[in-house]
């Protein structure tokens, strides 16, 4: 989550009445463990309550029928809530990148579900870039790109001609490829299925403010007028990525850093319009869990709600922009969770039958930088597993060690850097 102030108002959003339990065979998987068709997933309580507050009257239930518990789920954030028929269910993980793939995973493994076949909707706000979009602009993301996993020095200790003080692991200088991979620097969702949520979405009416919009188009003082236009407009739905950081940055240079990352470490494609703190930490669990065949990673999709821009308008400072002004998008990009996410869960919904039970089959490459699920990366240095991806059980691990074959792309890169592949 990215949030500009007003716990306030996190405290100030009620929990509406609930139902009397009651059981219904529609969303009965296997052995009966509960298969939601689409599993909701909130990051913290303000984008959670808004789904308990209006879900009840858009007539697709009420997500405080059903508690369920499991262990390792978040202390604070202890329940998988389903409606009545467990159709829709929806989770708050607790934030950041730990609390994130932790809650996901025991939620997953817990035995109660079968994911199968459910749609995942990573569903939070975030900061926005302003040259994509501005305050309560909906995105709707085929990458997410985890910017921070880099070295890193200090600027005031960099090289005096580094525009900044990130670049890759394995690597020399600022924006070269990474000659070294962890796994999770890039994870690619369906852009079939982002399309058609896009679709859904677009159905929206969008909430706006008029400090927001205010706020927003001071960013059209810009020199470079057209750059920044989209800060300026009213909100809408729009395709672009997230890039995922624990380090909650800020300011035109780490920005227009992490936009130059993000277009490197995906081949010229990305763009870095929502920067949030765990969508690469629930998608890697996906990945994971895909790998065993308990998920369908197609079936991913990530909606970022823009709260706060993530860099000044000409003639403030970073420090202002972040921590002083009023940019009044809190509550805008907290209602277009809600405003955007149920026309996606009910566009899932009213097409089950003849679309999303079966699935919609991804045109392009899904997945992470090693080919985990088979395929060839369209970024990165290319499959691990010559386009195989890995079988479950481990079983890939083990055959590549028997054969002396690294898995990964060499790892532990600052301690054995000279010694290493790939950089270019
Ligand atoms: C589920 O938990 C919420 C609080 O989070 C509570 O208001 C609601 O009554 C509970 N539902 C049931 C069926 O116990
Ligand atoms: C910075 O200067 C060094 C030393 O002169 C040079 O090797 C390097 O290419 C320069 N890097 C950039 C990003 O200009
Ligand atoms: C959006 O607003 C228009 C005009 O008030 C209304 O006709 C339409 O039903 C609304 N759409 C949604 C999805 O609420
Ligand atoms: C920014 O500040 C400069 C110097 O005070 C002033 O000339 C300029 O008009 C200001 N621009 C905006 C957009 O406020
Ligand atoms: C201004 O922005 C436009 C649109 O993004 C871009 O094509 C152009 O290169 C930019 N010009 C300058 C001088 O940065
Ligand atoms: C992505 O770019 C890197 C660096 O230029 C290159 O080595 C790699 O082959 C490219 N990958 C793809 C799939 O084009
Ligand atoms: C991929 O194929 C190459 C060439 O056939 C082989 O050397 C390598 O071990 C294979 N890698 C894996 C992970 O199977």
């Amino acid at each position: 989550m990215r949030f500009f102030s007003t716990m306030a108002t996190a405290l100030a959003v009620g929990q509406t009445a609930f139902a009397a339990p009651h059981k219904d065979h529609d969303s009965w998987g296997h052995d009966g463990k509960i298969a939601p068709k689409v599993l909701i997933i909130s990051l913290f309580s303000p984008e959670a309550d808004i789904w308990y507050e209006k879900l009840p009257s858009s007539g697709l239930g009420d997500l405080l029928d059903h508690n369920i518990t499991a262990p390792g789920l978040s202390m604070l954030f202890p329940h998988v809530h389903c409606v009545s028929d467990h159709s829709i269910c929806q989770m708050t993980t607790g934030e950041s990148e730990i609390n994130a793939a932790s809650s996901v995973m025991a939620a997953a493994l817990s035995g109660k579900f079968d994911l199968t076949k459910t749609y995942f909707m990573i569903a939070g706000i975030a900061g926005i870039n302003p040259k994509y979009g501005t305050l309560g602009s909906v995105a709707l993301a085929q990458y997410t790109v985890q910017v921070a996993l880099q070295y890193e020095f200090d600027a005031r200790e960099m090289p005096s001609n580094w525009s900044t003080g990130y670049f890759g692991y394995g690597t020399d200088a600022p924006n070269i490829y990474p000659g070294n991979a962890y796994g999770t620097e890039v994870l690619e969702l369906s852009a079939t299925l982002r399309d058609l949520a896009y679709g859904f979405a677009s159905k929206a009416n969008l909430s706006s403010d008029p400090t927001a919009t205010e706020y927003g188009q001071r960013y059209a003082a810009v020199q470079n007028t057209s750059l920044y236009a989209p800060a300026s407009q009213p909100p809408s739905v729009i395709k672009c990525d997230s890039v995922t950081s624990d380090v909650y940055f800020s300011g035109n240079i780490l920005g227009e850093a992490f936009e130059e990352v993000t277009s490197v470490w995906t081949n010229g494609t990305g763009k870095y319009c929502m920067t949030a703190q765990e969508d690469s930490a629930v998608l890697e669990v996906l990945v994971r869990l895909a790998i065993e065949g308990l998920v369908d990673f197609s079936r991913a999709i990530l909606m970022r709600t823009g709260s706060d821009f993530d860099r000044p308008p000409p003639n403030e400072t970073a420090f202002d922009n972040l921590r002083i002004a009023d940019q009044n998008g809190f509550d805008i990009a907290i209602d277009n969770i809600f405003n955007a996410g149920v026309e996606i869960v009910r566009g899932i919904l009213d097409g089950w039958h003849t679309t999303f039970h079966k699935g919609v089959e991804p045109a392009n490459y899904i997945g992470d930088i090693f080919g985990s699920l088979g395929g060839a990366p369209d970024f990165g240095p290319g499959s691990t597993t010559n386009g195989t991806g890995y079988k479950p059980h481990g079983r890939s691990g083990d055959e590549m060690r028997r054969r002396g074959v690294s898995s990964g792309m060499g790892r532990k890169a600052g301690y054995a850097k000279r010694a290493t592949v790939g950089r270019n």
